[in-house]
């Protein structure tokens, strides 16, 4: 997979397996094709893991390569990087200090689009190893996923905003119906109250999905004021537990994801630092869309010296906890869930 010969049609599916992402998935298929790393980031549940694998399944169809996916969710430290890529890659046990030659060896074979997702888990401290794949392996591209990047000097970013309105819409009125909400769909109230409810849920298609199991037994009205609620958001998930299994509802109906929104945005704030935690927290009290010097001025104090503060600000940017908001200035927001998680933590911290 080196330069490319052409531009790749849009492969975007026309049913719900990826809704609204045609455009990033018409992007994502181009860098695969000219870049050599690509990082596809964004906050949790925005539907990173979704359009890699969409635009992994596809490349082979516009240049011939052979796909190996790595699921890095459950590294338990960075350091084990390069014995669980071997391990997932069948690369036989090497004597200490080899396995990235092995590795490299095996991945230099034929074309290759390896795919890692889970990124964050790295903490930027795999970048080293990853460059020297690409070094030693002159057909390999690389599809990074993850909230936060390798760090690697050779990666391009592709960042994932939330989903535009019209496909959130279609995306809560689709698994509303497939989790079984018939009354939601039967009544027309998914064009009245779709829109405003996915406002609340961000238009992110982890909240929306969850928030579709719910609406088996609430209205979107009641489900609405209970989103509303920074608990009720994190909630999600939670009480649709019992319809998780596959098959498990009435008429083979679809399982819902198998993760709370609580547990999503604890998986971001488990790789935080002290000093992240803390300013994550203080931001949630802030009027959304906020900038560096105002980060400072309203959450500056003990335990946040102006430069501890400014350390914290990019790391919590560089693991999509802080994503852009607004065009062109250097404005940030919390996205609505991390931003109900930092405002119970806040409770904590001044309790
Ligand atoms: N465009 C889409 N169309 C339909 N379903 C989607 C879309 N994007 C995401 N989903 C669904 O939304 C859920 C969350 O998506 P996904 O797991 O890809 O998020 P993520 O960004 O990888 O989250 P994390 O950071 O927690 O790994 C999944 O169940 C996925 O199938
Ligand atoms: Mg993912």
């Amino acid at each position: 997979m080196t330069a490319a010969a052409a531009v790749p049609p849009d492969p975007c599916p026309t049913d719900d397996v990826l809704l609204g992402r045609g455009r990033e998935l018409a992007a994502l298929s181009r860098a695969l094709f000219g870049q050599r790393l690509v990082a596809l980031t964004g906050p949790a549940g925005v539907g990173k893991s979704r359009l890699a694998a969409v635009a992994a399944a596809a490349a082979p169809q516009l240049r011939p390569c052979r796909v190996r996916s790595v699921d890095l969710g459950g590294l338990l430290a960075p350091e084990l990087f390069t014995s669980t890529l071997a391990y997932v890659l069948d690369v036989p046990a090497q004597r200490e200090g080899s396995e990235l030659g092995a590795l490299a060896r095996v991945l230099a074979s034929e074309p290759t689009l390896l795919v890692l997702d889970g990124c964050e888990r790295l903490r930027g401290q795999a970048a080293a190893g990853i460059e020297f794949l690409i070094d030693s392996c002159p057909q390999l591209v690389v599809l990074a996923v993850g909230r936060s990047t390798p760090g690697s000097r050779y990666e391009r970013v592709q960042r994932l905003d939330p989903l535009a309105e019209g496909p959130a819409v279609a995306l809560l009125s689709s698994r509303a119906r497939q989790f079984g909400a018939r009354a939601f769909v039967r009544s027309g109230h998914e064009h009245l109250d779709a829109l405003p409810l996915c406002h609340l849920l961000d238009r992110n298609p982890l909240a929306i999905e969850l928030a579709a199991g719910r609406l088996t037994e609430l209205t979107p009205r009641q489900l609405m004021s209970e989103v509303s609620r920074p608990a009720g958001l994190l909630a999600l998930g939670s009480a649709g537990a019992a319809s998780r299994e596959p098959g498990s509802g009435a008429g083979g109906l679809r399982a819902l994801p198998e993760r709370t929104l609580r547990e999503a945005a604890a998986a971001s704030h488990e790789l935080c630092t002290e000093e992240e935690r803390t300013l994550w927290a203080r931001l949630s009290a802030v009027p959304v869309g906020f900038d560096l010097a105002e980060a400072q001025q309203a959450c500056g104090g003990p335990e946040l010296d102006p430069h501890t503060l400014e350390r914290a600000w990019c790391g919590l940017i560089r693991s999509s906890v802080l994503v852009p908001y607004g065009a062109g200035a250097q404005r940030y927001r919390l996205p609505f869930l991390l931003r109900a998680f930092g405002r119970e933590q806040l409770r904590e911290l001044t309790r």
